[in-house]
């Protein structure tokens, strides 16, 4: 009898276990963060960790950075910093670039997702925002959000030469 109940408390715990690891693997809070329309709200009220004017080396035509007139502003929700080499998941970054003549009015967003989301750059999400943070939709309706195939693959070629800052260049 008490051989029995000793196995059927072990039989218990070992299908607990279980089951805590598979919830642990498929629950998405605990491996991936996905970003949604109230991730970036307030974004201008954040650490602001590097304001730019004119062209960057690596720049090029992205972010308006060749007009010297545009100032790039970027901003670190919560001032995250890297944890051992990497930032961590749920990390978000938004850079906002204008002039004053108006013309220029870009918001970029990158969110640490994890999960495999994105391996060639350290599994960041690009995005393109709304000035009041929400994401930017295209012609079509779809969100303006992705991985290694986001705007034709340019938001991970360039960032991909930042690899040792973790695909980030500002900090
Ligand atoms: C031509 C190169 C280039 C491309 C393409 C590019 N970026 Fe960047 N990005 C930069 C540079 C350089 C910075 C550093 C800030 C600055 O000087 O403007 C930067 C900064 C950022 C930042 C602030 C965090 C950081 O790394 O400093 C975000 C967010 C960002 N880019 C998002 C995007 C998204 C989203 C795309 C694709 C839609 C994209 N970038 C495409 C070069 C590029």
């Amino acid at each position: 009898m008490r051989k029995l109940a000793v196995i059927a408390i072990m039989g218990t715990a070992i299908l607990s276990m279980a089951s805590f690891q598979s919830c642990k693997r498929d629950d998405p809070t605990s491996t991936e963060f996905i970003a949604d329309n109230t991730t970036f709200a307030n974004f201008h009220s954040w650490s602001l960790d590097a304001t730019n004017h004119g062209p960057s080396p690596s720049l090029g035509i992205a972010h308006a950075g060749n007009d010297t007139s545009v100032t790039r502003k970027v901003y670190f929700k919560n001032g995250q910093a890297r944890v051992n080499g990497t930032y961590p998941i749920g990390t978000v970054i938004v850079k906002h670039s204008t002039n004053p003549a108006g013309t220029v009015n870009e918001i970029t967003g990158m969110v640490k997702r994890g999960n495999g989301f994105n391996p060639t750059t350290g599994n960041w999400e690009w995005f393109m925002l709304n000035p009041d943070g929400t994401i930017a939709t295209d012609g079509s309706g779809i969100a303006m959000r992705g991985g290694a195939a986001m705007m034709g693959g340019m938001c991970n070629s360039c960032h991909g030469g930042a690899s040792s800052k973790d695909f980030t260049f500002s900090k």
